[in-house]
């Protein structure tokens, strides 16, 4: 990976975020609610994903010079869903999310399976080489330290899990605040951050972001659900994939708990976007939820072929 982000100092004054790996269920965070259904008590695990979604745009040819040579990037089908990205660009994929009740099996784990998440990731790649299957490229995650299972499982595809993070238990905490993390004047336009890793080694990564509601947003929450369903690899040559299945229609995504579009800034810290140049971006459209999913770790990525959930529009 290329060492990056000149503007390093950018971190420099970071603070320990609360410590706390694991989420109390006291919390007014609402249950799995797909987890003692039969229909789902085949999988592996069930949960909630309840957080923040955003794409960056980036240029392709970065793009290009992340994701593994051999797998094609799937142009036409995100040109697509996103008619407004301009004809240089790619859409990479923020995600900031919490993952709460996990249900293993239709049993549910208890408290401390929940976990903290954060990672920029490369959808649309060709990991077939079939020319349609659409897969997200994810080599670097954050996760919560004391999530042991899931860091252990995400390292069986062949991903990086940086060190040292914790999190509090509220999936939007830093949304719009304050007391968090201080940046220099220099960096305005991020006024307030979050997923701070707690090491304030400045050799360990970071993803930092502000977002608002807005009224207006340039992408669908159709294809929130298309990109955030596409099954992620980790690695060019490991055979196994991850397939989530986000619900977007149970108890914990309508009412009060209705999905919101965002935008706001995001800067990110070596690893997470490996190249030199553009890390710190002002503009960026998101949508933030809580979806029930359900899970398929370790398949094999083949099995995979053709995975869809929502098409774009004709
Ligand atoms: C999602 O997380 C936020 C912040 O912790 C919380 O207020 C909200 O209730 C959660 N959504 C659900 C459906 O539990
Ligand atoms: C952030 O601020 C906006 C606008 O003031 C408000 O609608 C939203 O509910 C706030 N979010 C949180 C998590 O407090
Ligand atoms: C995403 O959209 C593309 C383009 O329509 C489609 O081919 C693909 O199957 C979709 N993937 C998912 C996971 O919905």
């Amino acid at each position: 990976m290329h060492s990056l982000f000149t503007t390093a100092a950018l971190l420099a004054p970071l603070v320990a975020a609360q410590i706390q790996g694991h989420c109390d269920p006291a919390d007014a965070v609402q249950p799995n609610p797909i987890g003692k259904m039969n229909k789902y008590k085949n999988y592996k695990t069930t949960g909630t994903v309840n957080g923040t979604v955003a794409i960056l745009p980036i240029k392709l040819t970065a793009a290009r010079g992340i994701i593994p040579a051999q797998y094609p990037i799937l142009e036409e089908q995100y040109r697509a869903w996103l008619p407004s990205l301009a004809a240089d660009e790619y859409p990479a994929l923020l995600q900031m999310e919490q993952n709460h009740d996990l249900y293993h099996n239709g049993v549910a784990a208890g408290p401390s399976a929940d976990f903290n998440r954060a990672s920029i990731s490369f959808p649309f790649v060709d990991r077939l080489n079939d020319g349609y299957s659409s897969f997200l490229y994810n080599q670097a995650v954050i996760i919560s330290s004391a999530a042991t299972d899931t860091i252990a499982q995400f390292q069986t595809y062949g991903g990086i899990v940086a060190p040292g993070f914790t999190a509090s238990c509220n999936a939007y905490e830093y949304e719009n605040g304050t007391a968090n993390l201080a940046l220099p004047p220099a960096q305005r336009g991020i006024d307030q951050a979050a997923w701070a890793n707690t090491n304030t080694d400045l050799s360990n990564p970071s993803i930092a972001y502000r977002f608002d509601p807005t009224a207006s947003s340039p992408y669908s929450t159709d294809f929130w659900r298309n990109v955030t369903n596409q099954p992620l690899f980790s690695s060019a040559s490991n055979g196994k994939c991850d397939a989530v299945t986000r619900l977007p229609a149970t108890k914990v995504s309508k009412g009060a708990f209705a999905g919101v579009h965002l935008e706001g800034e995001v800067a990110i810290l070596k690893a997470f976007y490996p190249v030199k140049g553009k890390t710190v971006w002002s503009d960026v459209f998101g949508y933030k939820v809580d979806q029930a999913y359900f899970e398929k770790p370790q398949a094999k990525c083949a099995t995979l072929k053709g995975f869809s959930v929502v098409e774009a529009p004709a």
